[in-house]
C-alpha cells in the first residue's frame, strides 16, 4: 500500500517521540503511558512499534489511530495527507453508499424534529405546563437555547403530521426511532415530554431523551438504537463542552441531562454526562481526544459506586487520569447547584480524590472494621490495590495511611503486602520465566505493570495472550498449542478468533506467521500488536508452561463453578446433587494428578 510505504514509521513516530538509536531498533519514552525510562521501541526493518511498559504495539496505522484517536479509514486519510498522496474517497459499495445516505437522512430528520419540538416549547399555548416545569427547575431561556430543548405535545400525531406535510417517508422516521408503527398507522414515540437533543461531537442531533413533566415512568424515554445512535456511544453536552475541556485539559463527568445543563449555566462548561450508564470504552476513547484527566461527579449511592469503580478502571487503563468527587449524600450536581451551592460544587470537584484512594476507601467502607474478621477482610481487599501504585514512596505512604485507618501496625501490613507479592509472582511464573531467560532487557515485573492498554489485567487473558504470541513465533509452537488445548476454552473471544483464523490458514509448509492482511479486520489490530511484541521481545514463549497453567486455571474455574452451584442451590437434591458432587470429585482428582504441587484452592 502506497500510504504505508510513503510513511516510514520511524519518521511518523519521531513527530511525537524523541527516538534514540540502539542497535537495530530505536527507542524513546512511550507516548501511550507515563514513564521515566524509555521502554518504547520502533523497528524500522519491520515497520512496527512496541512498548515494553504498557504493551502497546502495531504498525504505522495503529500508531496514528492511537495517537490521534482515529478510526482506521481516518488514520489512512491522515497518513495520505501527511505523505501528500492524493486521497481518493474509498470506492463505496452500493450497500455502503445506501447506509451512509440513510445515516445522513436520519441526522437531518433529527434536526428537523429538534427544531420542531423547540418551537413548540417556545411558542405553543399547549406548552405552558412545560414552560412552567422548566422554570421551576431553573432551566431558563438560556438553557433552552444552548441545549436546544423542546417539548413534545401530549398528542399521538404531532410529529407524524409534520412529517406527512413535508412528505418524509414514515419508514425512515421509524428507523430513526421518532415514530412507531401501530395498527392504525404511525404515531409519535415522544409525547408530553421535555425533549433533550443528544448531539454527536460535531453537533449533529443523533438522538433524544424525553423527560416526563414531574413523576411518571419511565422518567426519561430515550431514542432506541438506530443507525446513528446506540446507548453509551455519546456523551451528553460534549459538543457544548468541547472547547472548555480542551482548554482546561480536564472534563467533569456527571450522570444526567439536567446535571450537565445546570453545571453549564453555573459556570462549569467542562461538564458532560455519561447518561446514566457506567462509562463505556467508546465514551472514554472520545474523551481521550480532548483530555488526559477526568473528574467523576456521580450521586453517592452505593450501587452506583460499585459500577463506577469498574467503569473507572476502564478509564485508567485507557491512560486517562481519574479523580472522584464525592457529592453530599442525596445530592446530584443539579440539586446542589439549584440550591445555589456553586462554591460547594467547585470544592467537590477540586478536592476529588485520586482513584486509588477512592477505591481504598470503598474497600474499607464495605467491611466492618470493628471485628477482627472484618479487619482481616478489609486488609485482604486493600492490599491488592497497592499493586496499582507504581511509586514505592507512594506505596509506603499508602501503607502508613492504611495502618492508621485500620489500627494495624505498618509492619504487619508490609508483611501482608510482601506475601501478596510473592503469591502473585508465583501465579505469574510462566510469564516470568519467559521474561528471565537469557534476555538482557529489563522488563517490568508483573506487579508494576503501568496503565497499559494492551496488557489484559486478567491473569487468564494474559496467559492466553502470551500463548498466542508463542503461536506466532514458530509454526511448531502453533501445532503444539492446537494439540494441547481446546481453542473454545480460551476466555478472550478476540484471541479465540485469531487462533481460529490461524487454524484455517495453517498448512505445514507455509510461511509463518501469516501476514496481518490475511486476518479479518476485526482482529488485525491485535494481531499486529502481537507481531510487534514478538519483534521487540526475541526470547521464546514457554509453550508447555503456558498450556499447563491455562489448563490448571480452567480446572480451578470449573471447580469453583461447581462449588458455587452447590452452595447456591440448597434445595439441590437427588441426581442433580450427586452429579455435581461426582463432578467435583473428578475435577479434584484431575487437579491432584496433573498438578500435584498445587495447593492454592481454598
Ligand atoms: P437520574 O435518575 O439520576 O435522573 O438518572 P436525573 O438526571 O437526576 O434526572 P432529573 O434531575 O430528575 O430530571 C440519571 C440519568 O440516567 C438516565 C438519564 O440520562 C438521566 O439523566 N436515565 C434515567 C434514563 O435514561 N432513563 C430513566 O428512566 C432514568
Ligand atoms: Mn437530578
Amino acid at each position: 500500500m502506497a500510504i504505508r510505504e510513503k510513511n516510514d514509521i520511524a519518521s511518523v513516530v519521531a513527530e511525537y517521540v524523541t527516538l534514540k538509536k540502539s542497535g537495530k531498533t530505536l527507542s524513546g519514552l512511550c507516548p501511550f503511558h507515563h514513564e521515566k525510562t524509555p521502554s518504547f521501541t520502533v523497528s524500522p526493518d519491520k515497520q512496527l512499534f512496541y512498548c515494553f511498559g504498557c504493551g502497546a504495539g502495531g504498525d504505522v496505522f495503529t500508531f496514528v489511530m492511537r495517537m490521534e484517536n482515529l478510526t482506521f479509514p481516518q488514520a489512512a486519510r491522515w497518513l495520505a495527507e501527511r505523505a501528500q498522496i492524493p486521497w481518493v474517497e474509498e470506492e463505496e459499495s452500493p450497500d455502503m453508499a445506501r447506509r451512509r445516505q440513510e445515516r445522513d437522512a436520519i441526522f437531518r430528520l433529527h434536526k428537523l424534529a429538534a427544531d420542531f419540538y423547540n418551537q413548540i416549547l417556545l411558542h405553543s399555548p399547549q406548552a405552558q405546563a412545560a414552560r412552567d416545569y422548566l422554570q421551576e427547575r431553573g432551566l431558563d431561556q438560556e438553557a433552552v437555547s444552548r441545549f436546544n430543548l423542546g417539548y413534545a405535545l401530549p398528542v399521538w400525531d404531532g410529529l407524524v403530521r409534520l412529517l406527512k406535510k413535508k412528505e418524509i417517508p414514515m419508514a425512515l422516521a421509524e428507523r430513526a426511532g421518532l415514530v412507531l408503527a401501530g395498527t392504525n398507522g404511525y404515531f409519535d414515540r415522544f409525547r408530553d415530554r421535555i425533549m433533550f437533543p443528544i448531539l454527536d461531537p460535531q453537533g449533529r442531533v443523533a438522538a433524544f431523551g424525553g423527560r416526563v413533566l414531574g413523576d411518571g415512568h419511565p422518567k426519561y424515554l430515550n431514542s432506541p438504537d438506530t443507525p446513528v445512535f446506540s446507548k453509551g456511544r455519546y456523551l451528553y453536552g460534549l459538543f457544548q463542552a468541547k472547547e472548555a475541556i480542551r482548554a482546561k485539559k480536564e472534563a467533569v463527568i456527571v450522570e444526567g441531562y439536567t446535571d450537565v445543563i445546570q453545571a453549564h449555566l453555573n459556570g462549569f462548561p467542562e461538564v458532560v454526562a455519561s447518561l446514566g450508564t457506567a462509562l463505556t470504552m467508546e465514551q472514554i476513547k472520545t474523551l481521550r481526544r480532548y483530555v488526559q484527566q477526568v473528574v467523576i461527579a456521580y450521586d453517592a449511592d452505593a450501587a452506583g459506586q460499585a459500577a463506577m469503580v469498574r467503569g473507572l478502571d476502564l478509564v485508567r487503563r485507557a491512560g486517562i487520569g481519574v479523580r472522584v468527587a464525592t457529592l453530599p449524600t442525596g445530592d446530584d450536581p443539579d440539586s446542589l447547584l439549584r440550591r445555589g451551592e456553586v462554591e460547594r460544587f467547585r470544592a467537590c470537584i477540586e478536592q476529588g480524590e485520586d482513584l486509588f484512594l477512592f477505591k481504598l476507601n470503598h474497600a474499607l467502607k464495605s467491611h466492618n472494621l470493628n471485628t477482627p474478621e472484618g479487619k482481616a477482610r478489609a486488609v485482604a481487599a486493600a492490599i491488592p490495590l497497592l499493586a496499582e501504585v507504581e511509586s514505592r514512596v507512594a506505596r509506603e505512604e499508602y501503607l502508613r495511611l492504611l495502618s492508621h485507618r485500620l489500627q494495624v501496625t505498618a509492619e504487619t501490613l508490609y508483611q501482608e503486602w510482601r506475601s501478596y507479592q510473592r503469591r502473585s509472582r508465583k501465579n505469574n511464573q510462566t510469564l516470568d520465566n519467559s521474561r528471565q531467560t537469557g534476555n538482557t532487557t529489563v522488563l517490568p515485573s508483573p506487579m508494576s505493570f503501568p496503565a497499559g492498554r494492551d496488557n489484559p489485567p486478567d491473569p487468564v487473558e494474559r496467559l492466553e495472550r502470551e500463548l498466542l504470541r508463542g503461536a506466532l513465533q514458530e509454526i511448531q509452537n502453533f501445532r503444539r498449542i492446537i494439540e494441547a488445548l481446546f481453542m473454545e476454552d480460551l476466555e478472550n473471544p478476540l484471541y479465540r478468533e485469531i487462533l481460529g483464523r490461524l487454524n484455517q490458514l495453517y498448512t505445514p509448509d507455509r510461511e509463518w506467521p501469516p501476514e496481518a492482511t490475511e486476518l479479518p479486520d476485526s482482529c488485525r489490530t491485535e494481531y499486529l500488536s502481537l507481531l510487534a511484541e514478538n519483534e521487540a521481545k526475541q526470547y521464546p514463549v514457554d509453550i508447555e508452561g503456558c498450556c499447563l497453567r491455562l489448563r490448571q486455571m480452567q480446572i480451578i474455574r470449573e471447580i469453583k463453578q461447581v462449588q458455587s452451584e452447590l452452595a447456591a442451590a440448597t434445595e439441590l437434591k437427588g441426581e442433580a446433587l450427586t452429579e455435581r458432587l461426582n463432578r467435583l470429585n473428578d475435577l479434584n482428582k484431575v487437579l491432584r494428578r496433573d498438578f500435584p504441587t498445587f495447593s492454592g484452592l481454598t
